[in-house]
């Protein structure tokens, strides 16, 4: 820590989604997405707060009991402290529903059909302003509270939910540390035009408000620099990786989030896990083809089973033989063009298993649910992986599954996802917008020689266990211990 008290004090992280999601009978489930999953490990293996948005009614309760103070809560995966933050209802909904999703959102993942979408009006620059900046300043409280009598506090900020508190937190405490982990994309600065100056200006301003900025690749650290130079009036050091703003310098890095690969084995390992295995072997054809994701328009999930259907109708050979597993968990169900997309999912699959599928084979499997020890049932019994998203920060099913597959399955990569920078050379790689190449794979992937498989299957699972989710914590904390005393930046990450 960067000294005094603070060596002493928790270390405090702060995020939308916490680790757990709480219902109204006050019974609570793991929180979804990467995000949790990263800091999971972090809040449960150190001293640390983690402060976050008190995101459904079932979790006001809790709070309020609380008096908003943070307090522990005992899960499977450990135990955690968290303090959550209740906001007004209709800021929440535009902070959430208007401008996190989809507007951030589609931004940092190219989304937009731009002659189509966004209409920028009164009514999301006010979500804007009274939604996602009220919100974060609600956490920023939270934070400045939780800090005080601290001499030399670290705060862990996460992701594009967050972006104007910094500057809150910081005008309150000059003297903190901020450190803030985009789990995200970042895109090129083109991407950030469709927002009004004014707000793309207080986003820049927030995120510069902290000490460092890390991303999940070089590439989005690279899109960031060249954002700052070209949307900003700040000087810009490329070489070192740093942004001068006023007189201080901002840190721009990389840390790629690996998976905790122990947690996973337990996993596989366990009773629930092999219930839904020992069901899947029964029934099983001769390949399974799989793919996991959040029912999120990124995911490219469309294009995945248009390139299954070619896939199909160039191999007849294969009908009857592989089975397309999708399990899709479906999220943010409030914002108008989810809702449409998963429509579009469930209709894309009724065509595709009416045009080829028989009296008893079903070419794709739609599961659309959340369940954890299903999925990894699935991992450990794949054939050929998919993960074919068009834009993803780092997708962490592109790791989970070979850390567990047991049968040599092939990974096919999209290019665009964050995994792809180390995990590329084993894969085989795709465009994600290439459906004809991604058709392609799969007949390569089903048809490739099993020493081939083998190698491959090796290089994956050596890649996901060489770093865990401690060893990123402590690349952060080691950057943070630099910075703080004083040192210039060293080779860039
Ligand atoms: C991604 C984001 C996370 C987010 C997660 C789930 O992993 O980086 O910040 O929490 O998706 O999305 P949700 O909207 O359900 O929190």
């Amino acid at each position: 820590m960067a000294g005094g008290s603070s060596s002493q004090a928790p270390l405090v992280l702060v995020s939308n989604r916490g680790p757990v999601t709480f219902d109204v009978d006050g019974s609570f489930a793991r929180g979804g997405g990467g995000l949790v999953t990263a800091l999971t490990g972090l809040a449960t293996h150190r001293d640390a707060v983690w402060i976050a948005s008190a995101m459904t009614a079932g979790a006001v309760r809790p709070s309020h009991e609380r008096g908003g103070r943070a307090f522990r809560i005992d899960t499977a995966g450990g135990e955690f402290h968290v303090r959550l933050v209740v906001s007004d209802a209709e800021a929440y909904d535009r902070f959430y529903n208007v401008v996190a999703n989809p507007m951030l959102w589609f931004i940092q993942h190219y989304l937009w059909d731009l002659s189509n979408a966004p209409d920028i009006r009164e009514s999301e620059v006010q979500a804007f302003e009274q939604g996602y900046k009220a919100v974060n300043a609600d956490l920023a409280r939270a934070v400045v509270e939780q800090i005080e009598g601290q001499d030399d506090p670290v705060v862990m900020v996460h992701d594009y939910h967050l972006y104007t508190l910094p500057t809150v937190v910081r005008a309150a405490r000059p003297d903190v540390f901020l450190h803030h982990f985009i789990h995200i994309p970042w895109t090129q600065p083109d991407a950030w035009r469709v927002l009004p100056k004014r707000v793309r200006e207080e986003i820049f301003d927030g995120v510069l408000a902290n000490d460092i900025v890390g991303f999940h690749t070089r590439a989005y650290r690279w899109n960031f620099l060249q954002c700052c130079r070209d949307l900003t009036d700040y000087e810009v050091d490329f070489e070192r990786g740093v942004v001068h703003v006023g007189g201080r310098e901002v840190w721009v890095r990389a840390y790629p989030l690996p998976i905790d690969y122990e947690a996973t084995r337990r996993v596989a390992a366990s009773e629930r896990t092999a219930h839904f295995e020992a069901e899947l072997k029964r029934r099983r054809r001769e390949h399974i083809i799989l793919r996991v994701d959040r029912a999120d328009l990124s995911k490219n999930v469309l294009r995945g089973f248009t390139a299954f259907d070619q896939f199909l109708e160039e191999h007849p050979e294969f009908c009857e033989h592989v089975t397309f597993i999708a399990q899709l968990m479906p999220s943010r169900m409030d914002v108008a063009e989810y809702q449409e997309y998963l429509e579009r999912i469930e209709a894309l699959v009724a065509i595709v298993n009416h045009r080829h599928g028989t009296p008893d084979w079903m070419p794709i499997q739609l599961k659309l649910r959340d369940d954890l020890e299903e999925a990894v049932a699935a991992y450990k019994q794949y054939d050929v992986m998919l993960v074919n998203a068009m834009f993803d920060g780092m997708n962490l099913v592109a790791k989970e599954g070979p850390l567990v597959n047991e049968r040599d399955g092939v990974s096919i990569l999209s290019e665009n996802t964050g995994a792809h920078e180390e995990l590329g050379e084993w894969a085989l790689s795709v465009n994600p917008f290439d459906i004809k190449e991604t058709a392609d794979s799969i007949y390569r992937a089903l048809t490739m020689s099993a020493a081939e498989r083998t190698r491959r299957a090796r290089g994956l699972k050596a890649a996901v266990t060489a770093r865990d989710p401690g060893d990123w914590i402590d690349e952060q904390l080691a950057d943070i211990r630099a910075k703080g005393a004083g040192s210039a930046v060293g080779p860039a990450r």
